[in-house]
């Protein structure tokens, strides 16, 4: 049995719904509340004519203050930049080979090198230098064009075999198959032969014609030793350590193409001090001489 409460003309209004004998009550909100409401929905006006806010096609309403992140970044981009001036001015005008000699300027290097190497350079010889199939390792000591500081800076300044620098290091070894320049059988035994240099499992029956189309169409390049020419960026050929491989099908692949590897000139998009700090930090990874 449902008992109807009592009411009282004091009692609040209610909205008329009612379930189960439970009235909802008409109470107007607390003030505070609205106003605080009403606040928050001038607050977001002004928010959104101060500050960028609408999104529009291809950008957003910039709104009236004018502030933006990108600027933000900007300016504290500058900011590091101007601190950083003097050292980058004195890395600049340090002789190359004494940076390392300046504990402070080196250890600035070899920071801001790493920073440049991470952003520019990772992509092809790999975040930690190693390096990958026609990219050369430069941890090793095993250098194409040298390993020395200047050799370094010249390699990155101005780049290895592209269009884009006159200064760029340039070698070209021929593609001997694909111009016809050598039999079948001659790469065949040349290659045989390139194998024998560095001790790997080879057709000995073919090493001695080998050499001799070694002798006449690639000590030029890669010395009588095979132990190859920096000059040039021809590499050793006698170390067992390879750019491409020192199977039997890829040296085939690569005496028949030729590779033509090629490297970005930075100093069309780097300045002198970045150049010469990632130069620093390439130094000092194992292989520097
Ligand atoms: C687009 C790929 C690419 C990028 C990016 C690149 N390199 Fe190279 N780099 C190469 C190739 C390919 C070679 C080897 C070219 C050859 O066969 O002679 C090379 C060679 C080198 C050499 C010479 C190694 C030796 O044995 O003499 C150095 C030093 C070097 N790179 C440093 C850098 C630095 C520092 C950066 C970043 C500023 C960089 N590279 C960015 C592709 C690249
Ligand atoms: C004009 C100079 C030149 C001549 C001649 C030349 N080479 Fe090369 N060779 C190079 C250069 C430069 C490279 C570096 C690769 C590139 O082109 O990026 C190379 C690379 C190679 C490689 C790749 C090594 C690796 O580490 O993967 C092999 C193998 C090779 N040469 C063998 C030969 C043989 C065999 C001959 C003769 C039939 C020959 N080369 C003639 C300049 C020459």
């Amino acid at each position: 049995m449902s008992k109807k409460p009592q009411k009282f003309d004091s009692d609040p209004k209610t909205t008329g719904h009612q379930w189960d004998g439970i009235e909802e009550f008409d109470n107007p909100m607390p003030r505070w509340w609205l106003y605080t409401f009403y606040l928050c929905i001038i607050w977001g006006i002004g928010y959104t004519i101060a500050y960028p806010a609408w999104p529009m096609i291809n950008s957003a309403t910039a709104g009236v203050l004018g502030w933006s992140t990108r600027a933000d970044v900007a300016s504290e981009i500058a900011a590091v930049e101007e601190a950083n001036a003097p050292t980058n001015a004195k890395l600049v005008e340090t002789d190359l080979t004494e940076i390392s000699a300046d504990p402070d300027l080196n250890a600035y290097a070899v920071s801001a090198g790493s920073a440049v190497f991470k952003t520019w350079c990772a992509q092809c010889h790999g975040s930690g230098a190693a390096g990958a199939k026609g990219y050369p390792n430069l941890l090793d000591d095993d250098w194409l064009w040298g390993g020395s500081v200047e050799d370094i800076h010249a390699t990155v300044a101005h780049g290895i075999r592209n269009e884009d620098s006159d200064d760029a290091r340039y070698s070209a070894m021929p593609a001997f198959g694909r111009d016809e320049l050598l039999e079948a059988e001659e790469i065949d035994q040349v290659v045989n032969y390139v194998m024998s240099l560095s001790g790997e499992a080879q057709d000995a029956s073919k090493v001695e014609a080998g050499a001799v189309v070694f002798e006449d169409n690639c000590s030029s390049c890669h010395m009588e030793d095979g132990t190859g020419d920096r000059a040039q960026g021809a590499p050793n050929l006698a170390d067992a350590i390879w750019l491409y491989g020192g199977d039997y099908d890829t040296l085939t692949e690569t005496v028949t193409n030729a590779r033509y590897g090629v490297m970005p000139a930075w100093n069309l998009r780097l300045s002198e001090a970045e150049i010469r700090a990632v130069t620093a930090y390439v130094h000092q990874l194992g292989g520097g001489e």
